[in-house]
């Protein structure tokens, strides 16, 4: 890989913790939709959708499923190579969302802002997860009781949280008030990158946060 490929894949990403509104993810997100996959999955051995999914499955989570903040769908696709879910997306990048669509695993898409509450009914999802999403420039854990909200009663969220977003935001305290409703939580590390990624990133961690109840 040459270096001026190496180092635009590092610029995006720091592009993308750079972020600071729900819009702005809109307008970065439409601009990098059709490459994200080339430029920085597979760029940079993005392996957490892997990690998540895998997490889920042994969980023995089931279905339906909603990935959140799918993005182009590379969590959608680890799912499904592991097992036969419904599965549904929902993005705030209508862009990203119809990368994802393309790839035929997801049975309803639905175009939502996490911030602002997603259009979807109380208790509707045996399954969440989430890659990615939670990190810099993203969403916080704030978020965390819209996703309590749509998580069936018995149900299992898998969500990765960048490790350094989670200490600055304060992920613990909001854990506590879960805990505190009757959540139950627990937290797993794991490698965002694997061993063929090249940049400055690729000793970066997430946590799995697993919410149930
Ligand atoms: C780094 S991408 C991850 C995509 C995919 N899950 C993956 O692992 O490749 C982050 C995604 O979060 C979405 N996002 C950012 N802010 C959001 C919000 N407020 N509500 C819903 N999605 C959001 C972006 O549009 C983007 O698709």
């Amino acid at each position: 890989m040459s270096e001026k490929n190496r180092s635009k894949k590092h610029l995006n990403l720091q592009k993308a913790y750079n972020l600071s509104s729900p819009e702005d993810n809109i307008n970065f997100y439409r601009g990098w939709a059709e490459d994200y996959d080339a430029d920085f999955a597979l760029g940079m051995d993005y392996i957490l959708p892997y990690q998540v999914a895998s997490q889920f499955i042994k969980l023995k989570g089931s279905g339906p499923v909603l990935d959140i903040g799918a993005g182009t769908g590379l969590l959608g696709i680890e799912i499904q190579k592991l097992s036969k879910f419904e599965i549904h997306a929902t993005d705030i990048s209508e862009e990203m969302l119809l990368v994802a669509e393309k790839k035929g695993i997801y049975s309803k898409i639905i175009v939502g802002d996490l911030t602002k509450g997603l259009p979807i009914k109380d208790n509707s999802y045996n399954g969440i997860v989430s890659s990615g999403t939670f990190t810099h420039g993203h969403v916080g854990p704030e978020v965390l009781f819209e996703i309590k909200r749509i998580l069936s009663k018995g149900g299992v969220a898998v969500l990765s949280v960048n490790s350094k977003h989670w200490h600055s935001l304060g992920f613990d305290a909001t854990l506590q008030t879960l805990e505190a409703s009757g959540s139950k939580t627990n937290v797993t590390e794991v490698n965002i990158y694997g061993q063929k990624c090249k940049s400055d990133s690729k000793n970066d961690t997430a946590y799995l946060l697993i919410l149930s109840d």
